[in-house]
């Protein structure tokens, strides 16, 4: 019998083959609310992967962003985001992935992030190591911010109230660049394979982070909140990186929310 993990990869391979399919035909989007963005894609991957989940584990609990999950009461759940990275491909940017994790019992123990434009696969299982297209991964060995390459991400939703353009600011005076990728998964595998050093946001769903937190954990590397204290799936914000910078970063964060960053915006003048 195939394990979570193996069917889990399955599914996120078919579903990231539906996305593909519907990006190269580039599909129209619609807003979900006052500014995010849903597409014919995001609901046929989401069809794809939770009636696939269903009809094998009909105990399992699921929360899927577009809400065709459903709780069973069970110890199993699966977190599904069947398009992340929406803005992007309805803008036909490449860059963006399904994600699945499974939890048990509130611990997660399994996850996939699947990539279709780079055809790349990253899984993992609690206890047992991080792979890319299976082969085993590792945060990077960057040891100084200053060395770093690091990613953040901004919500669409309450962006007048964002307080990220402080801290986006701040890490790209103290590092060689913050990307922007548009696809919070895809930040979190990046951080897990030492693409990236570190990838923190404010204002995500359990769904962005179950899989990529476990990936990059998995891979060496440690997720928290913004002040360094334990991260919660249900939290809305991440900070991962690769452990050897995560002090120098808490550091940095503490000063931004005393009002004390090493660094003033610059104030604009004419050209
Ligand atoms: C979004 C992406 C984006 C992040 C947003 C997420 P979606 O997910 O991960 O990078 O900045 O906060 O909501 O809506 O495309 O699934
Ligand atoms: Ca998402
Ligand atoms: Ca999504």
């Amino acid at each position: 019998m195939a394990t979570f993990l193996e069917n889990a990869i399955d599914i996120a391979h078919d579903a990231g083959a539906l996305l593909r399919s519907y990006f190269e035909q580039r599909v129209s989007f619609e807003l979900k609310g006052a500014y995010d963005l849903v597409t014919v894609a995001d609901r046929a991957s989401e069809k794809l992967v939770v009636d696939r989940l269903k009809s094998l584990y009909p105990d399992h609990s699921i929360l899927a962003e577009e809400g065709s999950g459903h709780e069973t009461g069970g110890e199993y759940r699966w977190y599904v985001d069947p398009l992340d990275g929406t803005t992007n491909f309805a803008h036909g940017y490449p860059v963006y992935n399904v994600t699945i994790g499974l939890e048990k019992a509130g611990e997660m123990i399994a996850g996939v992030v699947y990539d279709p434009s780079l055809d790349e696969l990253f899984a993992c299982e609690r206890g047992a190591g991080a792979y890319k297209n299976g082969r085993r991964i590792h945060v990077s060995r960057a040891r100084r911010l200053d060395d770093s390459l690091v990613a953040t991400g901004f919500p669409s939703r309450r962006r007048h109230q964002d307080i990220n353009v402080h801290f986006f600011y701040q890490l790209a005076m103290a590092t060689h660049g913050v990307r922007r990728g548009g696809a919070a998964a895809i930040d979190l595998a990046s951080v897990a394979c030492g693409r990236l050093d570190a990838y923190w946001e404010f204002g995500l769903n359990p769904w962005d982070m179950a899989a990529g937190r476990l990936l990059v954990e998995e891979a060496g590397g440690v997720c928290t909140g913004m002040t360094g204290g334990p991260h919660h799936l249900r939290g809305p914000h991440i900070l991962a990186d690769n452990g050897a910078i995560h002090e120098e970063i808490v550091a940095l964060f503490g000063s931004i929310f005393r009002g004390e960053a090493p660094r003033s915006l610059p104030v604009v003048q004419p050209a």
